[in-house]
Order: C-alpha cells, then sequence, then structure tokens
C-alpha cells in the first residue's frame, strides 16, 4: 500500500505542470466531491437500476458536463483518460475496437465505472481529490515504450514495456536509445522530480523528441518488465558514480513465446 505522500506525489496534478513541456498533452479535471459517486461502480449501477438507462444528461450536473465536453474539443475529440494515477486499462474490452479511446462523456463514465483499478484508487486513497486527466491520442508503437529506473537520480535501468516481445531493431539501436534516454533524462527530468527514487515511463519515436507518459513509485510492487525487485532493490542502498550508464534490458533473441518468469530466467543466464 502506498503512502499519502507517494500518492500525492505521483498524481498527475502534481508533476504535470513542472514537465507539459516535454508530455502529452494533458487536461486535468479534479472531480467534485459531491459528484464522485457518478464515477463509482455502485452508485452508477444504482443509478441504472433506477432510472433503466445511464443517460449522461441525469447523471452529471452541466457545469462538469461543459467542462468535460470543453476538454474534449480542446484536445481533438479523441482522448485517452487516466486518473491523478492510473488508466482503466482493465475496461479496454468495452472499448471499441479495443483501443481505450474516449470520445465522449458516456465513454469516461463506462471506462471509469467498469475498470477495478480505478474503483480501488477510489476507495484506497484518502484526503486527496480525484481528477480525470484527459490526454490527447497519440498513436504509439508497443516498441517505442520504455520505463526507466531511477535510483538516487541516477538512471539506472531502461527496460521496453512490451515485454516479454522479441523487437530486432533493440540490438542495433540499443546504444542510441541509452544515449538518447540518457540525455533526456539528464536535460528534462534529473533532479527536477521531487522524489529520488522513481519511474518514469517515455515514448522514443523519432524523430520527435522523446515525451513523458507517467511517473510511478519504485517498490516492490512496481512492474520492472525486464528486471527483477531482486535485481533493483539492493541498488537503493549502494552508492554509485553519478557516470554510470544504464544497462538496457531487452530480450535478444525471438525464441517463441515465454513468460516472464522464462525471460527473465533466460536473460540472466546470457548475461
Ligand atoms: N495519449 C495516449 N494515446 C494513446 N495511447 C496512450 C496514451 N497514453 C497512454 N497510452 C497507452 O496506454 C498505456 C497505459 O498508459 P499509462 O502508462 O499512462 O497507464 P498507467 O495506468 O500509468 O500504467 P502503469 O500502471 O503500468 O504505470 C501506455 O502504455 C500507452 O500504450
Ligand atoms: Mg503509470
Amino acid at each position: 500500500m502506498l503512502e499519502t505522500q507517494d500518492w500525492k506525489d505521483f498524481s498527475i496534478d502534481s508533476w504535470y505542470e513542472k514537465f507539459q513541456h516535454i508530455a502529452i498533452k494533458t487536461l486535468i479535471l479534479e472531480i467534485p466531491a459531491d459528484i464522485l459517486s457518478k464515477f463509482q461502480y455502485e452508485e452508477a449501477s444504482e443509478i441504472s437500476d433506477d432510472e433503466e438507462t445511464l443517460d449522461e444528461e441525469v447523471v452529471l450536473p452541466n457545469e462538469f458536463k461543459e467542462k468535460l465536453k470543453n476538454a474534449l474539443n480542446c484536445l481533438g475529440k479523441t482522448v485517452f483518460v487516466k486518473n491523478n494515477w492510473h488508466a482503466p486499462m482493465d475496461a479496454k474490452m468495452f472499448s471499441v475496437g479495443n483501443t481505450l479511446k474516449a470520445q465522449n462523456i458516456d465513454d469516461i463514465i463506462l471506462y471509469f465505472t467498469t475498470s477495478t483499478i480505478i474503483q480501488e484508487d477510489f476507495s484506497n486513497v484518502k484526503a486527496i481529490p480525484f481528477c480525470i486527466a484527459l490526454r490527447k491520442w497519440i498513436c504509439i508503437h508497443p516498441a517505442a515504450e520504455f520505463r526507466c529506473i531511477v535510483i538516487n537520480n541516477i538512471l539506472r535501468g531502461i527496460t521496453p514495456r512490451d515485454w516479454p516481445t522479441f523487437y530486432n531493431h533493440y540490438k542495433e539501436e540499443g546504444q542510441e536509445i541509452i544515449e538518447k534516454l540518457q540525455k533526456f533524462f539528464t536535460e528534462n527530468v534529473k533532479e527536477k522530480f521531487i522524489r529520488k527514487n522513481y519511474t518514469f515511463d517515455v515514448v522514443l519515436s523519432y524523430p520527435d523528441q522523446p515525451v513523458i507518459l507517467d511517473f510511478g513509485p519504485l517498490n516492490t510492487k512496481t512492474n520492472l518488465y525486464a528486471f527483477s525487485w531482486k535485481e533493483i532493490g539492493p541498488l537503493l542502498n549502494k552508492e554509485v558514480p553519478a557516470e554510470v550508464a544504464p544497462v538496457f534490458r531487452y530480450l535478444e533473441s525471438d525464441i517463441g513465446i515465454m513468460t516472464r518468469a522464462d525471460a527473465l530466467r533466460k536473460i540472466r543466464v546470457s548475461e
């Protein structure tokens, strides 16, 4: 369970303004306490039972609906939605084409109310206002997404988020990827983010500048993809020179479909 300070520091509301020049355009709306229940599963299902249809006109007050509509228009009418911390990825199956694109208020309500990830945040987080973060929809190639692991303000690890999938070009472009992310980190993130141990997620698509997708806490629960906590945990108490190069860990050969555990085992043997 995260501490209140973790929830605060990693809330998009806390970091977006500082990093907006290197992030995807996002509009953040605080959900007023009196309408939070509209985004909560039980309340929404009660309303639909009583009134047969889950009509957005009925559900949300006009003022908040206008804010959402304006935000949608401002972002080109197709958006990706998150709360302060998480995207409703487990609601993907309810979206058209399995994409989690949101194009209207009903989509947003549907994703929030059907996502266990979002609902758990509503239950677990206390004393922090909840937000809807609407982010301009962009096309992201899965091979272009990386999670960067920062320990004591030093970039130590880089992992593809699409793991374990084999991408041929990582071997050839590995050094370039490391250099590009290291430069991006040093110039834009290092000592600017409020914590010294954390992860940040980046999309690296050429020739554009890298963009930040998210920051996240670094702890036993963190999804480290190609790394394990057993390797990363001990680094938290280890002093290293600031010039130490990050490790870019990726699958080096295509050996078919692997479980995450198989992939980690294989990579340790080959290193
Ligand atoms: N603006 C966007 N347009 C299209 N797809 C997006 C956008 N933002 C994020 N995605 C896709 O959705 C995925 C999840 O987004 P994100 O990393 O922000 O969610 P998260 O809940 O913080 O994930 P995690 O729990 O792993 O940190 C990303 O890996 C990316 O592929
Ligand atoms: Mg995240």
